[in-house]
């Protein structure tokens, strides 16, 4: 039996939907049982929120592999529930979703900080673990998609820095294979993009697959400060903004070939992620 926690956010439906085509018997841990996520023959939901270690230890029994995905830095409990409920069970393989940041020397922001501890906690649980390190996801870039629709306008810090996103559906396919083959203890897979694209380039993009010609517009850090507040709390925006200064100097535009060589394809483009993604941004 194979654990999927945030089976319903933007990786972990994805890795549903693959376990389910390899025909693998999947449990979902999922808060709210009416928000969509991918279903099939042999998944089964357990409702549950990472706060509440009773559930938690409900949702890990007799399970073989997890997958642990947690979004909230402000809560770290919530990594250390769910690694102390999977060594209560017995659950022999934690595949976490972490980010590739925690490799960088010069990264110290809030969100890098937590995901390396998150780390270290498993590391420490002695459960084999497998840490996925993603660059930025493609699909940050719908954060435009309301004033491409409406504007025909993306507003964005940082107009020439290249950074080598990474479509979270090549994410979810390296998180099956690590869920489901041997090999993967104890290995940190960098995942990147196969190009380091700047949002000028990616705009760029956009208006080639819409058809349409979108115009760009540089904005000041404290104008994308004030974009991420109104999305985060304040602690979390400002470790976003610390990241985004971080393309500045090139700490993003690394390509690496783990990706290609693992999924025995190249990592898909973010033209592709575009032509999949198009309808969120036509007027
Ligand atoms: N975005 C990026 O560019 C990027 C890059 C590298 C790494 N990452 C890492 O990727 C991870 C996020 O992955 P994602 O984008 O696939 O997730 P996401 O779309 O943000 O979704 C979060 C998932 O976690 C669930 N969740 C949140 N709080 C929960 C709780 N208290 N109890 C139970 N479930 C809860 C959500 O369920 P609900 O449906 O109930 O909300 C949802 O399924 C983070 O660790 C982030 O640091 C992101």
């Amino acid at each position: 039996m194979i654990l999927v926690t945030g089976a319903t956010g933007t990786v972990g439906r994805h890795v549903v939907t693959g376990l389910v085509a390899g025909s693998h018997a999947v449990r979902v841990l999922v808060r709210d049982p009416k928000r969509p996520s991918a279903s099939g023959p042999r998944v089964r939901t357990v409702v549950g929120d990472f706060a509440d270690p009773a559930g938690l230890a409900e949702a890990m029994a007799g399970v073989r592999a997890a997958l642990l995905i947690t979004a909230d830095p402000l809560r770290p409990e919530h990594d250390a529930h769910l690694v102390e409920s999977a060594r209560v069970a017995g659950v022999r393989h934690l595949v976490k979703l972490s980010a590739l940041a925690v490799t960088e020397p010069g990264a110290d922001d809030l969100i890098t900080r937590w995901q390396r501890e998150a780390e270290e906690r498993i590391r420490a649980s002695g459960i084999a673990w497998t840490f996925l390190r993603p660059r930025s996801f493609m699909s940050n870039t719908l954060s435009w998609a309301r004033s491409v629709r409406e504007e025909g306008v993306v507003r964005a810090p940082h107009a020439t820095a290249a950074n080598a996103t990474v479509d979270p559906r090549d994410v979810a396919d390296a998180a099956v294979l690590a869920l489901t083959e041997p090999g993967h203890e104890r290995c940190a897979h960098a995942l990147t993009g196969p190009e380091a694209l700047t949002p000028v380039q990616q705009t760029e993009i956009l208006s080639e697959v819409q058809g349409r010609a979108l115009r760009f517009e540089e904005i000041s850090r404290e104008d994308h400060l004030r974009q991420l507040c109104t999305r985060y709390p304040r602690p979390i925006a400002d470790a976003l903004a610390e990241g985004a200064d971080r393309q500045l100097s090139g700490a993003k535009a690394h390509r690496d070939d783990t990706l290609p060589r693992l999924l025995g394809r190249p990592a898909r483009t973010y033209r592709q992620w575009a032509t999949d993604h198009q309808a969120a941004f036509r007027p």
